[in-house]
């Protein structure tokens, strides 16, 4: 029986319940830049809003877009992809490249919609949950379960979502010439940003020996604060990039959405926003030092999100939701006594740690 997965952020009926509206609380549970879009890119948006720009269609070959991409990727244009989001990207790889009883590996625990967009198309799922301390992957571990289990494709997601871990270079070389030479390895580095290092794993695979057998994904709703507008790319060979366009539906990139990403992508808009998740990830430092410092299991992370160890998720998860505060209760994931915390800005994360606190003398969530 196939089910929506659960995620993170605002569940708009949730609050309307409560008599809440998203500005009444802060978001935790989404790890995205708080900063939001550059002024840069709201004012192309504000721009485009033109009866012309909203009556036609989008260009379905998002050109302008996907040259952007590809001057900041530094790879021809042929080797991009422009798609709705992160997740339609997911949804086409597995509408292109899962045939029916075909086996499938995923780097677990992880973001859900890998394992339903295998299972829509028939193909087995094996996820492989993570066995070493902090749910790291022991990789020697991994390499032997691929040598078993010939797997006809391998998502991973890096550095992953909920955990924060990063795989390095050369654990994924050893991890891809543990497979045979035609799994598919699917990459997700949707948070590339989001860690001390910016090093794509699969690009240069991709862009300098041409490798069919990598797709790397992208997100840009996160980095750029436009997870409303939906916008995402694959980088993938020429050949693989057509088989994806195939599943993908006519003018799934909305006009906005384009001219939304190419104003994003300009060298100093780009710049500034990572200047502003380099200042995020050291707010999340000194945020995990003083969440430790009251005593919760905080777990360490590449990122600017991590877990904490609190005991019932979904008891937690309420009890900040009545003050306000949205967290992700990681149960979905296999964590059911987890929450992950996306940092924010300082006094919004010290509002957080109240909190904690409070519930924990008053034992409404933590155990
Ligand atoms: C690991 C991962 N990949 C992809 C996505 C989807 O991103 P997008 O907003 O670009 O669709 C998410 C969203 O939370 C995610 O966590």
């Amino acid at each position: 029986m196939l089910h929506t997965v659960p995620h993170g952020d605002i569940n708009y009926g949730e609050l309307a319940q409560l008599g809440l509206t998203p500005d009444d609380i802060i978001d935790f549970s989404a790890n995205s830049n708080p900063f939001g879009p550059h002024p840069t890119v709201l004012e192309a948006i504000r721009a485009a809003v033109t009866v012309p720009k909203l009556r036609h269609y989008p260009d379905r070959d998002c050109l302008e877009l996907r040259q952007a991409i590809a001057l900041t990727e530094d790879i021809d244009p042929r080797f991009i992809l422009p798609t709705n989001g992160a997740n339609e990207l997911i949804q086409l790889v597995a509408l292109a490249f899962i045939k029916p009883g075909s086996r499938h590996l995923i780097l677990s625990p992880t973001f859900g919609e890998y394992e339903r967009a295998i299972r829509v198309m028939g193909g087995h799922v094996q996820p492989y949950f993570a066995t070493g301390s902090y749910y790291r992957h022991d990789i020697a571990h991994v390499v032997s379960v691929i040598r078993q289990t010939q797997p006809a494709t391998v998502w991973l997601c890096n550095p992953n979502n909920p955990t924060g871990q990063y795989l390095t270079p050369a654990e994924l070389a050893e991890l891809r010439a543990s497979a045979q030479e035609e799994t598919l390895w699917v990459i997700d580095e949707s948070y590339q940003y989001f860690s001390g290092f910016e090093e794509s794993l699969g690009r240069r695979a991709i862009a300098h020996h041409h490798n069919e057998n990598i797709i790397v994904m992208r997100s840009l709703t996160k980095e750029h604060g436009l997870a409303g507008l939906r916008l995402g790319f694959a980088i993938a060979t020429p050949e693989r990039i057509e088989q994806l366009r195939v599943a993908q539906p006519a003018w799934s990139v909305n006009s906005l959405a384009q001219v939304a990403g190419v104003a994003a992508l300009q060298p100093e808009v780009q710049a500034e926003q990572r200047r502003n998740i380099r200042q995020l990830l050291a707010y999340a430092s000194t945020w995990w030092a003083e969440l430790i410092a009251t005593g919760l299991r905080v777990l360490p992370t590449s990122t600017s999100y991590t877990l904490i160890e609190t005991g019932p998720a979904a008891r937690t998860r309420q009890a900040l939701l009545e003050s306000r505060l949205l967290v992700r209760d990681c149960s979905s994931f296999g964590l059911p006594n987890h929450i992950r915390v996306a940092a924010q800005l300082p006094e919004q994360n010290r509002q957080l740690i109240e909190a904690l606190n409070r519930i924990g003398k008053t034992d409404k969530g933590l155990t």
